[in-house]
């Protein structure tokens, strides 16, 4: 499906088995146990937590958006994000985390495979070039959440690859309608699906996806094993909603991109991080390697205060922590630990009108209590 436009692929992907007779809209399939054929052939569905049609056909669609050849669906994106490190940082291994990326997988490295003999080494954004030098396996998340810094991943695959070591890239926040990471050199993509390719902020679910045959078949194991698995109605809603991601990233993005300028120019904005911002330190690399530039955006603004006065003084923006939805959430960092300014905000950009967008920060912003 190459040179169609965002939305095309998106329904084209959701569409991927066209059989006469069948329903256009998918269908889910909620079943633990299938029928066997009496004597004992092969049938595709046997149980639950092997398979499902409706896993199936979101793996096709995930799979194409992500130009893969095969995905694997999860229960959230940590449950994919687990599967995969444990398939392949395996005891003796030395693998890279970001320093500066989604703080549970830090804790997951740190916490669960450490113990298990994996030598773990945390680098950031800028560090993390020297860090794979050393490593088995590196995973990267590009932009970072939530300073959103860009890694540059077809320098970071050279590194990775020429000392016969694994890239793994987190595509949460950029999504595979904002970069294809497989198609800039590495080797497996983990994401949640959560966000912004579910966009309701009504489900979990995660996914693993790869060219590569035989990690498709260590992550498959780990499934199988821990079963981490999707529920067939929540693969369904993720479908459903797929179809329709296209348009809604088009939006965020584009009021990501006028919000973060209007805040660049605005006086209670101290700093504002947006990949798209043409002085934003990631934008050469954002720009060569990125097809947009996201739904995320980062300001710091004076102190916790202005932040809550912000979200109370607004007609729209809701308080929120996790991204990617229908409405414009703002989530105050520093009240989870991450190694922020008590004023960073991450504003993870709804489909909202721009217009009304700017129109009601602005008027947040210079409101008096
Ligand atoms: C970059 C990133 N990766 C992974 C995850 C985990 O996803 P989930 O909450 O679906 O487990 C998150 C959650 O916020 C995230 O921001």
């Amino acid at each position: 499906m190459t040179g169609y436009g965002d939305s095309t692929r998106t329904v084209k992907a959701v569409d991927s088995h066209i059989i006469p007779g069948q329903p256009v809209a998918p269908q889910a399939v909620l079943a633990s146990a299938y029928h066997l054929s009496a004597d004992e052939s092969e049938s595709l569905d046997s149980y639950g937590r092997y398979s499902n049609p409706t896993w199936r056909q979101l793996e096709s669609a995930l799979a194409e958006l992500e130009g893969a050849t095969d995905a694997l669906v999860f229960g959230s994106g940590m449950a994919a994000i687990g599967a995969a490190l444990r398939a392949l940082a395996t005891p003796g291994s030395t693998l890279v985390v970001p320093a500066d990326g989604y703080y549970q997988v830090r804790r997951f490295a740190t916490e669960d495979l450490v113990p298990s003999g994996v030598t773990v080494i945390e680098a950031t954004s800028s560090q993390i070039y020297d860090a794979a030098d050393k490593a088995d396996v590196v995973l990267a998340e590009t932009p970072t959440n939530p300073a959103l810094d860009v890694v540059d991943l077809q320098r970071l695959a050279a590194i990775c690859h020429g000392r016969g070591g694994r890239l793994m890239v987190d595509n949460t926040a950029a999504t595979p309608l904002g970069q294809q990471p497989l198609s800039l050199g590495a080797d497996l993509v983990v994401a949640s699906a959560t966000k912004g390719l579910s966009g309701h902020s009504d489900l979990l679910a995660g996914y693993v996806a790869t060219s590569r045959p035989e990690v498709i078949a260590a992550v498959q194991r780990q499934r199988l094993l821990a079963g981490a698995i999707l529920g067939g109605f929540e693969a369904w809603l993720v479908l459903r909603s797929l179809g329709s991601a296209g348009l809604r990233f088009e939006r965020q993005c584009r009021n990501a991109q006028a919000v973060a300028e209007m805040l660049a120019g605005h006086p209670a904005a101290r700093s504002v991080r947006y990949p798209g911002l043409a002085d934003d330190p990631s934008h050469p690399v954002a720009a060569a390697q990125m097809r947009r530039f996201g739904s995320l955006v980062s300001v710091e603004f004076a102190d916790a205060a202005a932040v809550h006065a912000l979200v109370a003084r607004s007609e729209l923006l809701i308080a929120s922590t996790s991204f990617g939805g229908l409405h414009t959430a703002v989530d105050r960092r520093a009240r989870w630990g991450d190694a922020v300014a008590d004023g960073f905000a991450r504003i993870s950009l709804g489909i909202e009108d721009t217009d009304d967008l700017l129109a009601d920060i602005e008027r947040a912003l210079s409101s008096r209590s």
